[in-house]
């Protein structure tokens, strides 16, 4: 873990948009700092399977990372802030709009405070523009963003998909966008505010229903199965179909189970060697060179007979065999894989991409691991740290602070939340 060392980041990002991007930049390593409120990331009390252990929701987006917990809502919690401002290379924060403004922290100020240091910040929206003021969560991005109503069949509602590209997605883009700004950083002197809007980040990752929503104004969209017309002015939703130049679409085995299926493009390179297979089985022995097949072109206006007679061919197949017919045709094919599917798969056991972990409240667990392999710089997945793991070590080691200042910061509640005060009677 070499590629990041001697980076600190100062990460009060929580829930997932901003602790999936840090976690990231930890596995390459960086040293990250998670700046918790004393109450901790809600997070870790949310979906909980075991009683009083960190949740799996914490866990799986928190590793390799200290914890220190600050009542940023005192004057010496504050103090703490300003110093690891001024001790590290990067401050994130995916809070509400203007959270961080009220507790007297503007970009200015912190850029006043630390002029090298990068400011990452996650919001629904961005900080301009009619929606600045509003929060969001994952599928108010999808919502927002343009994957809602790309998603799914005509006939049926919007859909939100199972990957979290709201929140991950642009967890993503902001590692992108604070790696450049350290890197002109480091070149200049100079560090600069990163700001990704969740919204932006769903668009970015829906490019080409924007290319086919332009597309619309001068012809149907021949690659679509369902009906497009020219003027439409919506991308309609189009079931599983492959979204490029390629047909694609995902095909019903046996046991006809609800993962019982297989995505199959039918790349135009492939046509004649799969209909060769799969006609003489269905009936159709000169499937190949049938008219309402043989070019592409017919092939797009007779999609969803294709669809019908590929699927009559695997009614007799379970999705791994019919993969085993495919592949040595060539024909680009994956089935579709279930989660208990992956965590027990030799593939992706053998690229550390299921890991098990030990952790002191849970025991034993399993994360996904780290997507981006570094040659030089391969990920060492550790677990994330309880509540406050780390407060003592931080202000010793990296603030340098003593024994006494810490007991008197203490005492004034820099580390703790403040007792509730009852309510009057009335
Ligand atoms: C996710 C979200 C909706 C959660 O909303 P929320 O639970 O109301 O949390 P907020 O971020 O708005 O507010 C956090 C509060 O904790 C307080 N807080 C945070 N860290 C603190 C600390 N160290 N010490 C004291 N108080 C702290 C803030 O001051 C704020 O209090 P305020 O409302 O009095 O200003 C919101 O943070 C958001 O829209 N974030 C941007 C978009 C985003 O990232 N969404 C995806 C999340 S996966």
């Amino acid at each position: 873990m070499e590629a990041l060392k001697g980076i600190r980041i100062l990460d009060m990002s929580h829930v997932q948009a901003g602790p999936t991007c840090s976690q990231l930049l930890a596995w390459m390593g960086a040293d990250v700092i998670k700046f918790e409120n004393p109450a901790g990331d809600a997070t870790r009390g949310q979906l909980r399977d075991v009683p009083n252990a960190d949740s799996l929701y914490f866990t799986m987006l928190n590793c390799n990372k200290r914890s220190i917990t600050v009542n940023m809502k005192t004057a010496e919690g504050k103090q703490v802030f300003v110093d690891l401002v001024k001790k590290s290379d990067i401050v994130m924060e995916n809070f509400g709009p203007g959270v961080l403004d009220r507790l007297g922290f503007t970009w200015e100020k912190i850029h006043e405070i630390n002029p090298r240091i990068v400011m990452g910040s996650i919001k629904g929206f961005g900080s301009s523009g009619p929606y600045a003021d509003f929060k969001a969560y994952e599928n108010v991005a999808q919502a927002m963003g343009g994957a809602m109503s790309t998603t799914g069949v005509p006939e049926g509602p919007p859909f939100v998909t199972g990957a979290q590209i709201g929140d991950t997605g642009t967890g993503l883009h902001l590692a992108i966008g604070l790696l450049a700004a350290l890197n002109q950083a480091n070149r200049t002197g100079q560090g600069q505010y990163v700001e990704v809007a969740m919204m932006d980040g769903v668009m970015n990752l829906c490019r080409v229903k924007f290319r086919d929503h332009q597309r619309l104004t001068r012809q149907a969209l021949s690659e679509y199965s369902v009906p497009t017309y020219q003027g439409m002015g919506e991308v309609p939703r189009a079931g599983n179909d492959s979204g490029g130049g390629q047909l694609g679409n995902a095909i019903h085995c046996r046991p006809h189970g609800a993962n019982d299926w297989l995505y199959i493009v039918v790349q135009e390179a492939v046509w004649e060697a799969l209909a060769n297979r799969i006609g003489p089985d269905i009936g159709m022995p000169n499937l190949a060179t049938d008219p309402k097949f043989h070019s592409i072109g017919e092939r797009r206006k007779n999609q969803p007979l294709m669809w019908t007679l590929i699927n009559k061919f695997a009614e007799k197949h379970t999705k791994r065999e019919f993969m085993e017919i495919l592949n040595p045709l060539n024909v680009p094919c994956g089935p579709i894989m279930s989660t208990q599917d992956l965590a027990t798969d030799e593939h992706v056991k053998g690229r550390e991409m299921w890991v098990e972990l030990d952790h002191p409240q849970r025991g034993k667990w399993w994360n996904v691991g780290m997507p981006i392999k570094l040659s030089a710089s391969p990920a060492k997945i550790e677990r994330s740290p309880t509540l406050g793991e780390h407060t003592d070590e931080v202000l010793k080691f990296v603030l340098g602070y003593d024994d006494a200042k810490i007991a008197s910061m203490k005492q004034a509640g820099a580390f703790s939340t403040p007792p509730k005060t009852p309510k009057k009677a009335a």
